[in-house]
């Protein structure tokens, strides 16, 4: 009876610890959405049950270990045991109430996070290999940068373009797949303002980890300004063909590929590319005209420019009027 009460004792201090440890080590970002409140609940649940029976296993064992270790030149048995029927009938029914009642609270809390505002403004959001493409519909606006008033639920709708792409601010706690041929959505109440980050969760090729825009959420006020800006950008863009092309290469992500600096990234970078010569794969020059620019757009494996084999560019479906507004937006690009 001793041994139980000093072990009992010794569990509940263990777990005690052991959750302060786990609540002090802030294993979370800050949370900054309505959706976050009944995630941190469910975890926070949990980091206190994981606590109890981290403890519950551990420290019998090491007491064991220690009380019950052989005395010195007793070479007798154990004392021979034939399993305890109360005991099993206890360690099977109680887990299998403690887990009905957290799959009872944990689809509470899924509901909650997924609960409607009829006034929720509406993102239409793209993944592409390897970035973001925002749609504002209400304005017309297209940007590669998410931005949100605070305390206003925003209802995503997503699909992406090429392979499996995944939704994810952590500070949001929510997450939600992008399936190519599929509208997928998310609802997010933004409640804190600030500068955060969208991140692909999903495995998706090269550039994955770079896969990554900003998101801004602040006062109706300051998001009311910058999408009004939005609109005058595109207005003006929208008069000029390389104005047009730039924002649809802004729009489509271009840049997680071809870099506009003369770096080189996945793709050959656009700097000085037009009007000069590029190697192809097969070693033969092609002078990089408009002709050679909207073939590469339209059709990316025609004529494949050497050191980058392998690299599946795929074809974004633009129309002949906007491949040229491309072309003439990579031919300011000295
Ligand atoms: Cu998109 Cu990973």
């Amino acid at each position: 009876m001793r041994h139980f009460l000093i072990v009992g004792i010794l569990v509940v201090v263990a777990a005690i610890l052991t959750y302060v440890g786990l609540d002090s080590a802030n294993l979370m970002p800050v949370a900054a959405s309505a959706q976050a409140v009944p995630i941190d609940e469910m975890w926070n649940l949990e980091l206190i049950f994981m606590s109890f029976f981290f403890a519950l296993i551990v420290v019998p064992l090491a007491y064991s270990l220690i009380a019950f270790r052989r005395k010195k030149g007793d070479t007798s048995d154990a004392e021979h045991m034939e399993g305890n029927t109360k005991l099993e009938i206890a360690w099977t029914v109680l887990p299998l109430f403690i887990v009905i009642a957290f799959a009872y609270v944990g689809a509470v809390n899924l509901a909650e996070t997924r609960r409607v505002d009829p006034d929720a403004i509406i993102v239409k959001v793209t993944g592409i290999q390897w970035s973001w493409k925002f749609e504002y519909p209400p304005y017309g606006v297209v940007s590669d940068e998410l931005h949100l008033p605070v305390d206003k639920q925003v209802l995503l709708q997503m699909t992406s373009t090429d392979v499996i792409h995944s939704f994810w601010v952590p500070e949001f706690r929510v997450k939600q797949d992008l399936v190519p041929g599929r509208i997928t959505e998310l609802r997010i109440t933004p409640t804190l303002e600030g500068d955060y980050k969208v991140r692909c969760a999903e495995l998706c090729g090269t550039s994955h980890a770079f896969m990554e825009k900003p998101v801004v959420i602040s006062s109706q006020g300051d998001f009311d300004e910058w999408m009004a800006e939005q609109v005058k950008l595109a207005e003006q863009a929208a008069a000029t063909p390389g104005g047009r092309g730039q924002a649809l290469v802004a729009a489509n992500g271009c840049a997680a590929c071809h870099s506009i600096n003369g770096a080189q990234g996945i793709g050959p970078t656009w700097s000085g590319l037009f009007g000069h010569e590029v190697l192809l794969t097969d070693g033969t020059p092609v002078s990089a005209d408009e002709a050679y620019i909207a073939e590469s757009i339209k059709a990316p494996q025609a004529k494949i420019v050497a050191g980058f084999e392998g690299q599946l560019m795929p074809s974004y479906g633009f129309t002949d009027e906007q491949i040229a507004d491309v072309v003439a937006y990579i031919k300011t690009l000295r």
